[in-house]
């Protein structure tokens, strides 16, 4: 692939990549969240079509116009959200797309193939199950087998292990193995470096849509490809230090189940203080929607406790935690975050609404609460709107300011926020980060969920790293390099001291 490039709605998700896949490798690519890595892989899948660029299979221009191109070349992808269809067997949903489909699914030929296949590799699935009864880990292999009876001799993984057990994962891991030492050609996608380290031959690192560089992995080792990976020039931006009071959310052995069923929060410890902000940085995927959801009541807690201001509300309803002063920036601003339908006032009131000045016994006054819109439309800048309206008509900073604007109105004792700023552009950004240091100045104790590394270090008082739902560093922003927080990130412990 040669100066792939691949805009967005103007965003370059890929900008001028060169990627070379050479037959009998693992060639890993890695990069935090949003690098470009899905990308690219999809433009080599035929399933995106490149703005700029090339690519050359065996010395040959080709044209991957769809997906089902891209497989006459011998191409295939396993994405990151797996596709089969759950209402067909295995067998059935492994003969699906196949040129010869109708007389494959009529035959008994195809499970003693899937069984061939299955054995070969190491890869156990019961062929004449349905989808539906199959683990995540098993749908995987079936995707997998797929693309081996298919033919495929260029593989695309797409961040295959963040589905599965570490025990599968090696399992994975050994398949991949065995696939490229027959010559097959295998691209391994993670932003995991252990695993990285462990099963690829060569690694490319991407980094915000461009490619920092290739190199032999035995040639690699951790910390500099963690540096690659982070790499951007981290300037500390001028920050004003916050001054912490009394502990105020206070979380200690915090245990939560993940919707997969296995344990995405894994014994979480936590202080948050009075007038402190304290990030949760990490690469999506390792527990932080779980946790700021354990943490607001609507996921159960398995183990573990949680106080607010002294009070524990580990079993308390979503209602009582925001009664006791719990404010939620959800990540998911039109789901969770706002009811879409709602015109803008009633949004602004929901959570204060049962209380005067908005209702007096069981009468909620439309003045008062249209009132309050107005307020806070002028106090929170809320732009394009009137109370009348309905949010979904908002753009995403507006959006995220009338989030704010209700949860900041309550006067809350502890916020947990959650991606505050993702989406963004720069102006909103700086606004919605103003107002969270403006009330953490006020003496709110605010959780600062981001994957955004360069937000964590603007307004972190203090830094812990979450890794596959487990605390794995705490440290100052000061004490936070590129290097130290890739490594993190990626799953290393690193002894600061
Ligand atoms: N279908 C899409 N529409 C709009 N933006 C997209 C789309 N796919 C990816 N992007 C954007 O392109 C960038 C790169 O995304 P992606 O390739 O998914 O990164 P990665 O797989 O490394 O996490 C991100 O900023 C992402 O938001
Ligand atoms: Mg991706």
């Amino acid at each position: 692939m040669t100066g792939i490039t691949k805009g967005f709605f103007g965003a370059l998700a890929n900008d001028g990549v060169d990627f070379d896949l050479q037959w009998g490798e693992v060639h890993a690519l890695l990069g935090e969240n949003g690098a470009g890595k899905s990308t690219l892989c999809s433009i080599l899948a035929g399933l995106y079509h490149p703005d700029g660029g090339e690519i050359n299979i065996n010395g040959r221009p080709v044209e991957l116009r769809s997906p089902h191109a891209a497989l006459e070349h011998g191409v295939g992808m396993v994405y990151q959200h797996f596709r089969l269809v759950d209402r067909f067997t295995v067998a059935e949903n492994i003969a699906l797309g196949h040129p010869d489909a109708t007389f494959l699914s009529r035959s008994k030929d195809l499970e003693k193939q899937v069984e061939h296949l299955s054995s070969k590799y190491n890869m156990p699935v019961p062929a004449d199950a349905g989808v539906w009864q199959l683990s995540v880990g098993e749908e995987q292999r079936v995707e997998i087998l797929k693309l081996l009876h298919r033919g495929v001799q260029i593989l695309i993984l797409d961040e295959p292990t963040a589905v599965l057990t570490p025990q599968e994962a090696r399992n994975l891991f050994r398949t991949i193995r065995s696939m490229a030492e027959e010559g097959r050609a295998i691209i391994f996608v993670s932003h995991k470096l252990d695993e990285v380290m462990e099963v690829s031959d060569r690694v490319t690192v991407l980094r915000d849509g461009k490619k920092v560089g290739t190199l032999p992995t035995s040639e690699a080792d951790p910390a500099s490809l963690a540096r690659m990976m982070v790499g951007r020039d981290l300037e500390m931006p001028a920050r004003r230090e916050g001054v912490p009071g009394e502990p105020v959310l206070t979380v200690s052995g915090l245990t939560a189940d993940g919707d997969r069923g296995f344990e995405a929060v894994r014994n979480v410890d936590l202080e948050v203080r009075a007038g402190q902000i304290m990030g949760v940085a990490g690469v999506s995927g390792n527990g932080q929607r779980e946790l700021a959801e354990a943490l607001t009541g609507l996921r159960p807690v398995k183990a573990g406790q949680v106080f607010l201001g002294g009070v524990d509300i580990t079993r308390s309803s979503v209602l009582d935690r925001i009664k006791l002063g719990l404010g939620f920036v959800p990540e998911d601003r039109l789901g969770t975050g706002l009811a879409k339908g709602l015109p803008l006032a009633k949004n602004l009131s929901l959570k204060s609404y049962r209380a005067p000045p908005l209702s007096t016994g069981p009468v909620i006054s439309k003045r008062a609460v249209d009132q309050r819109a107005d307020e806070l439309i002028q106090r929170f800048d809320i732009r394009g709107t009137r109370p009348g309206l309905p949010v979904s008509l908002l753009s995403g900073g507006n959006l995220q300011r009338a989030i704010l604007a209700r949860e900041i109105s309550g006067g809350p004792k502890a916020m947990v926020a959650a991606a505050p700023t993702r989406g963004l552009d720069v102006a909103a950004t700086e606004a919605i980060r103003t107002l969270l240091l403006e009330e953490r100045d006020k003496g709110a104790a605010i959780l600062m969920i981001s994957e955004d590394l360069e937000e964590v270090l603007a307004l972190s008082d203090e830094i812990v790293v979450l890794y596959e739902g487990r605390i794995i560093g705490r440290l100052r922003p000061d004490q936070a390099d590129p290097e130290v927080m890739g490594l993190m990130m990626a799953g290393r412990e690193v002894d600061l001291s």
